[in-house]
């Protein structure tokens, strides 16, 4: 895979008016609160990063121990951590413009107000064009997730959607709901102009000698290599049963470490692909996914890798 080649695929993805380079997409959580792993890798080379997920008030988050390191993959449970909406408009925004890669803005909340106030402040900030809602988080309503349930994420959405007056809206779903086509479907026609599948999977690890879970909260997210089969299998039923009729493009998170476990998601249906836990492993890992999945769509004999998006032989 190391030979040159006169004309590479093209690697653009298309989202609405907006373009991304190339489908590598720095996962929510795990690139920095602002893309701070642009220290360490070139972000001219990542299609788009994802900011850390941004509550209305600030946060302190869990007790340590709260990301740990698993034989399997990796568990967090980080509590949602972060500095709140004022500060990170204040402190953190200004840096997107300048960040050579598309922003996109993540959002949590408790309450809807809560999603509508982070989701309308970053719409206003420059150089974040797109906003991602991660429904994974319990309403205080009823302890319920926001995306547990197609209603509620559909109350949840609609009051999102009119709030984003600039930005494109990226709907992130987590496996915990089993099917998550119900929710997928919902998120469509609330106006989604992409898919995030999916989230961290509920998990718990167990120190055989102390008895205690190693997460000072017991059950954390699970993340890595082992879910990527689950998260294919998502990909692949919501883009043939939901996705494939419109234009909305999948984002295909969970357990990517090599160029194979992409190219996977996207014959699955994916336009682009999320890599979170394989940062932590080498932050260098997306940017050779990046150019060995161009390798790979060249030759295959294709003039995009879009036309590999779904290609999967049945
Ligand atoms: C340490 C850590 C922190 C995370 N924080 C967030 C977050 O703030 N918001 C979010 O939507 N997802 C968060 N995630 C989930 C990832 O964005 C991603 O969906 C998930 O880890 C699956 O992808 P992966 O197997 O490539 O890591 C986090 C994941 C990890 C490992």
């Amino acid at each position: 895979m190391g030979v040159q080649y006169g004309h590479m695929a093209s690697m653009e993805v298309q989202l609405g008016k907006r373009v991304l380079r190339n489908p590598v997409v720095l996962a929510g959580g795990t690139c920095g609160v602002m893309g701070e792993i642009g220290d360490a890798i070139d972000l001219n080379s990542i299609g788009a990063i994802t900011t850390k997920s941004i509550t209305k008030e600030s946060r302190k988050g869990n007790e340590p121990f709260r990301i740990v390191d698993h034989h399997y993959g990796m568990m967090n449970a980080i509590g949602l951590a972060n500095e709140g909406i004022d500060s990170f408009i204040s402190n953190q925004a200004p840096k997107a413009i300048s960040l050579p890669t598309v922003v996109i803005g993540s959002v949590a909340g408790h309450t809807i107000d809560e999603y509508v106030a982070v989701a309308s402040a970053m719409d206003k900030a420059q150089g974040i064009e797109l906003i991602e809602i991660n429904v994974s988080c319990p309403n205080t309503a009823d302890g319920l997730e926001f995306g547990a349930c197609p209603k509620q994420l559909q109350t949840l959405l609609q009051e999102i959607r009119p709030a984003l007056q600039n930005s494109g809206m990226i709907v992130k779903l987590s496996a915990a709901a089993g099917d998550v086509r119900p929710h997928a479907a919902t998120a469509v026609d609330c106006g989604a102009d992409a898919l995030t599948l999916i989230n961290t999977i509920p998990g718990l690890a167990i120190n055989v000698e102390t008895k205690e879970p190693v997460l000072s909260r017991g059950i954390g997210g699970f993340s890595g290599g082992a879910i990527h089969p689950i998260a294919v299998r998502i990909v692949h039923e919501v883009y043939r049963d939901v996705t494939q009729s419109t234009s909305v493009p999948i984002f295909g998170t969970g357990g990517v470490m090599t160029w194979q476990d992409a190219a996977e998601f996207v014959l699955a249906g994916a336009s682009a692909i999320g890599i979170g836990t394989a940062s932590f492993v080498n932050p260098r890992i997306p940017i050779k996914v990046a150019r060995k999945l161009q390798t790979w769509a060249t030759l295959q004999g294709c003039n995009a890798l879009s036309e590999l998006v779904g290609a999967m032989r049945c």
